[in-house]
């Protein structure tokens, strides 16, 4: 199925295949990422974003210049009917008049849906709350494969925020399914989401190792044997030296509903000049940014910081997945890979289930029914992706 005309709302939107044609087209791309080509001709990109952002949105639109389009955005969705009470499904009905391919940012988790569900051009997640931000997670991947060549076997550890950092829901999931190690670091109160972790196992048979702390993770020996390191020298290595990649997400103060709570782990973990000197040479620190605290300036000279690159690679990534969204190009697939993207199960109407997620889309686009889908690890909101609770009867 081509990728024409399609909505990309979570990484499972993508097959493997797919994956890989998107960073082989980002690779033939990266050359006008400089420049301009007329891919896009006469094609508008409509940037609608509810939320902050600098690289996702800037990117986007770089990506659409460069790519010969144009782009209609607003400054501020409050400047916008959106003030006036204009919901998701009414604004972006009105907006693929306008434009012939929409990307959206919404603090509601399943937003993203919402729009792809009412508009008839592709509609582009570019993060729905604390839900996914599969673009991200693209340009992520694409930074791994560049950096290090490979996906499948790295060794990847995923440290901060994880309850609530979007990118690295979705980035698990891709890391998972291209065969890579995933390792997480979270404060306590801040872990890897359940939903995440049970579709983790569920889907791809991946269980990570879960750790409070960077010494944690750092005082558990038998990761040395995990990763093949000679048991004989595990003494001189630290643990740390096993990971190809760093990946650190910073608290996401936005998203919390207690102060008390953000003031109790914003400082709780934080990468320095210390860490690096027990990291390989050749293992990336990554980040989503934008940083807070978490990432000290003091490092950002060292080869090994790779965020800056990483955000950089955002502008070809986009630039192909905008061209294949739009038809203008076709990525370029292994004619022998066969694996389609996962199906979702239909969306049905469970009574007496409710979501119970109150950052849920359902909660305030009040035209919006209750829907849900029965998979693997039971009923699941069909917006949010939050398991559902239901009443017995
Ligand atoms: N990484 C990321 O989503 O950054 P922005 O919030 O600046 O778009």
């Amino acid at each position: 199925m081509p990728l024409s005309g399609r909505d990309v709302i979570s990484i499972f939107d993508f097959s493997d295949a797919e994956i890989e044609g998107v960073f082989a087209l980002a690779d033939e791309l990266a050359k006008f990422a400089r420049g301009r080509a007329e891919i896009c001709a006469g094609k508008i990109l409509a940037t609608l974003f509810y939320e902050p952002s600098t690289r996702t949105r800037l990117s986007f639109e770089s990506a659409m210049l460069r790519l010969g389009g144009g782009v209609i955005s607003c400054a501020e969705m409050t400047g916008t009917s959106v003030a006036k009470g204009e919901t998701i499904a009414d604004t972006v009905r009105i907006v693929e008049s306008y434009a012939d391919a929409i990307v959206i940012r919404h603090p509601l988790e399943g937003s993203a849906k919402v729009a792809a569900d009412y508009a008839h051009v592709p509609v582009i997640n570019a993060g729905d709350g604390g839900h996914e931000h599969p673009t991200q997670t693209l340009l992520d991947l694409y930074t791994i494969r560049r950096e290090i060549g490979r996906i499948a076997g790295t060794w990847v550890a995923l440290l901060g925020d994880l309850k609530h950092a979007r990118t690295a829901h979705s980035l698990a999931y891709g890391l998972a399914r291209l065969k890579a190690n995933v390792v997480c670091v979270a404060p306590e109160g801040l872990e890897m989401p359940r939903e995440v972790l049970e579709t983790l196992a569920h889907e791809y048979g991946v269980t990570p190792r879960q750790y409070p702390s960077l010494e944690a993770l750092r005082g558990d020996v038998s990761l040395l044997e995990s990763a093949s390191r000679p048991t004989q020298a595990n003494l001189d290595f630290d643990v740390i030296s096993i990971f190809d990649a760093i990946y650190v997400t910073r608290v996401q103060r936005e998203r919390f509903t207690s102060p008390g709570e953000f003031e109790r782990v914003r400082h709780s973990y934080a990468i320095g000049a210390e860490i690096l000197r027990n990291m390989r040479s050749d293992t990336l620190i990554m980040h989503p940014l934008p940083r807070v605290d978490e990432l000290d300036y003091g490092i950002d000279a060292d080869p090994r910081a790779a965020y800056f690159r990483q955000a950089a690679y955002g502008v070809p990534v986009r630039m192909a997945l905008t061209a294949a969204v739009l038809g203008r190009r076709e990525i370029p697939l292994d004619p022998h890979a066969t694996v389609e993207p996962r199906i979702q199960p239909p969306a049905v109407r469970a009574a007496g289930a409710t979501c119970g997620n109150p950052r849920c889309v359902t909660t305030s686009e009040h035209y919006l029914e209750p829907a849900f889908q029965r998979g693997p690890s039971g009923l699941r909101c069909a917006y949010c992706g939050r398991a559902a609770e239901e009443v017995k009867r």
